[in-house]
């Protein structure tokens, strides 16, 4: 049986599976400038990049290791030694549209075999990387959405909801693990995840980077629907923190909602960024794409935080407003860089 939940970040060694990757890159740098004495980033690049992890690569006290999640022998190399494992390793809703196979995998054995390289060497805490994707999409998901919220699956595009059961299997594969042999483990629930270095693969992020690109190149960005639907995010940076926290504390077999201050209807969000970007256009107001897969509720909703203070002492601190100015500033210095 592991010892005590709480695992304090300096001095101990962490490892982030699928560490290559938005959260990761974020996560790492919180953990090293609270002391960690190791962070490795272990990931096969199937969606992660380099440029990810660009700013650490020179890091003393990071190391990058290649590996496969499906690989046990791999996990269980690079999980040794470690105080805490951070399972990041997914496909997405867009990706597990266009692979969905692939996506059950990692998302379900993948989840496993973490749990399980944490038992063979002893690891004292994982912290699992689930999403607001548990409560499902479409026309039932609307109001406060609690941790007791369950899943709605009626109206949703079929990658959505192969996404959100997915990630409700490995939810319930930690459970199994903590009551099997004791293993330590906090679930957070991110909230679609946004900040610097962004990537193309969280269709409700894509938006916003599409509506800025939109607005620069002078056109006008679209609002599907009536522009009252609510969407939200969270800050990349607030999330590592709540990582940090969560190995932190003595939390243990819970899952709670990571998500930003509060949510934001499609218009505002198209508004701010037209605004950000220096001005242009008036939104677009459009029907839906054939073909495309968009996370929609048709309706008002907001993912409740409060939990997540209570059990690990977390609460968002950026709002979209500052969020959304940091995102755009990283790209316009990407763009700038050719990268
Ligand atoms: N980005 C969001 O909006 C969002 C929202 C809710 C939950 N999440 C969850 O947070 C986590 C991190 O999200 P992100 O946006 O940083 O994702 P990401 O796509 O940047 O990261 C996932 C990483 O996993 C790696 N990976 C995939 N298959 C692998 C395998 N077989 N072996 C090793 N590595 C593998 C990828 O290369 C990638 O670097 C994911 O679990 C995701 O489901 C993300």
């Amino acid at each position: 049986m592991p010892g005590t939940p709480a695992v304090p970040i300096a001095g101990n060694r962490f490892c982030i599976v699928g560490g290559a990757s938005l959260v990761g890159s974020a996560t790492a740098g919180e953990l090293l400038d609270h002391g960690a004495a190791e962070v490795v980033l272990f990931d096969n690049f199937a969606f992660g990049s380099d440029a990810a992890i660009e700013h650490l690569k020179d890091h003393p006290r990071l190391r990058l290791v290649r590996g496969d999640v499906m690989r046990m022998a791999d996990l269980l190399r690079a999980t040794e030694g470690m105080a805490g494992v951070l399972q990041l390793a997914a496909y997405m809703t867009l990706s597990m549209d266009r692979d969905p196979w692939g996506g059950l995998d990692v998302n379900i054995r993948g989840v496993q075999n973490a749990l399980e390289a944490c038992r063979a060497n002893k690891v004292a805490k994982m912290v699992f990387a689930s999403s607001n994707a548990t409560y499902g999409y479409g026309p039932g998901v609307a109001g406060d959405l609690v941790e007791g919220t369950p899943f709605h699956s009626a109206g949703a595009p079929p990658a959505a909801i192969l996404y959100g059961a997915s990630k409700i299997i490995g939810e319930q594969l930690c459970r199994d693990a903590y009551r099997k042999w004791g293993q330590d483990y906090v679930v957070l629930r991110y909230s679609t995840v946004y900040g610097e270095r962004q990537h193309y693969r969280a269709a409700n992020a894509l938006y916003i980077i599409e509506t800025y690109d939109a607005v620069k190149r002078g056109e006008a960005p679209q609002v599907f629907g009536d522009g009252s639907e609510t969407k939200h995010f969270v800050y990349v940076g607030d999330l590592a923190r709540a990582n940090r926290m969560a190995f932190e504390s003595a939390a243990t077999d819970v899952a709670v909602n990571a998500s930003g201050p509060a949510p934001i209807t499609t218009l505002e969000l198209v508004k701010l960024v037209t605004q950000l970007a220096g001005g242009g256009p008036e939104p677009r107001f459009v029907g839906s794409e054939p073909g495309k897969v968009r996370l929609t509720s048709g309706g008002a909703f907001r993912i409740a935080h409060e939990e997540a203070f209570r059990a690990i002492g977390w609460k968002p601190e950026v709002d979209m407003a500052e969020g959304l100015r940091r995102l755009i500033t990283w790209r316009e210095r990407s763009n700038a860089s050719g990268r």
